[in-house]
């Protein structure tokens, strides 16, 4: 999180987050981290002006937090998922407690893959959030209208209504993370315009406001995600209330990640 201006200016610092998914197996995910550790020391990327997370599988995870912490990267990583419960009879469940000892800073919450895939309801998302705050994990939450939701109910109305749910439960001064994915722009290589993610994302600061009040809505990062890649990232990160972006095909591309992480090269800042 980051303080505000006396003027009220935007000093949140953006974070370039690269979801993996189901790719790369602890040896391709040491590898990649080692490129993508030396591709930005080589640019000078400046990690305080643009921070850099990384959401490998969990079986990839203590190799990351090994790597990162042996080499002092300035990198941060995540899990895809977490348990809504703390330990006990949920095969083939990670808890929260579990991925605060590997040092995990972030968790992404109710990715629509998840939603779709596994069914993961509002409710769901919820509890996850709340399991993710209660072991000092930041959640990354994900809400985004499908195409057939945009067409029924315009671009924020679906979004706004998943977060007010997942946000439920939290305090004010919550460090949180809020990601705008429309399902339909995810893998599509149709990303949304920078305006229309500028839309929602104020209508989801909107949302953290009256549910955290204003100071922690000045604060919380809100992403865009779907199709960003480095040719597109400038125009999001033009917009007052895109904080960075949640990638996931282009983060999997050293050369095409460094040019997302590097955007303030092509804004023209
Ligand atoms: P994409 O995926 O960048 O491949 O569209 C984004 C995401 O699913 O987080």
């Amino acid at each position: 999180m980051a303080a505000l201006t006396n003027d009220g200016a935007r000093t949140r610092v953006p974070l370039l987050a690269g979801n993996w998914k189901m790719n790369l197996d602890h040896l391709q995910a040491i590898a990649f981290v080692q490129k993508l550790a030396w591709s930005l020391k080589d640019a000078r990327h400046d990690f305080a002006s643009a921070e850099v997370a990384v959401f490998p599988p969990f079986t990839d995870i203590r190799s990351v937090q090994t790597l990162i912490s042996a080499d002092r990267l300035p990198l941060k990583f995540g899990a895809q998922d977490i348990s809504a419960h703390d330990s006990g009879a949920y095969t083939g469940e990670i808890s929260g407690a579990f991925l605060k000892a590997l040092d995990c800073t972030y968790v992404i919450i109710g990715h629509s893959e998840r939603r779709t895939l596994h069914n993961e309801s509002d409710e769901q998302v919820a509890a996850k959030v709340t399991a993710a705050v209660k072991h000092g994990l930041v959640p990354v939450v994900c809400v985004g209208e499908t195409a057939e939701d945009l067409e029924e109910h315009g671009p924020s109305a679906v979004p706004v209504a998943q977060l007010r749910v997942a946000l439920a439960g939290l305090q004010a001064g919550t460090d949180v993370v809020v990601a705008y994915e429309p399902v339909w722009a995810i893998g599509s290589g149709q990303a949304a315009t920078p305006e229309q993610a500028e839309q929602v994302a104020a209508a989801l600061r909107s949302v953290v406001a009256e549910l955290l009040g204003d100071e922690t809505a000045a604060e919380t990062r809100i992403l865009y995600g779907g199709s960003v890649k480095a040719n597109n990232i400038a125009g999001f990160m033009r917009q007052a209330n895109v904080d960075g972006a949640l990638v996931g095909g282009a983060s999997l591309d050293v050369t095409e990640f460094s040019g997302i992480v590097r955007f303030q090269k092509h804004v023209g800042t």
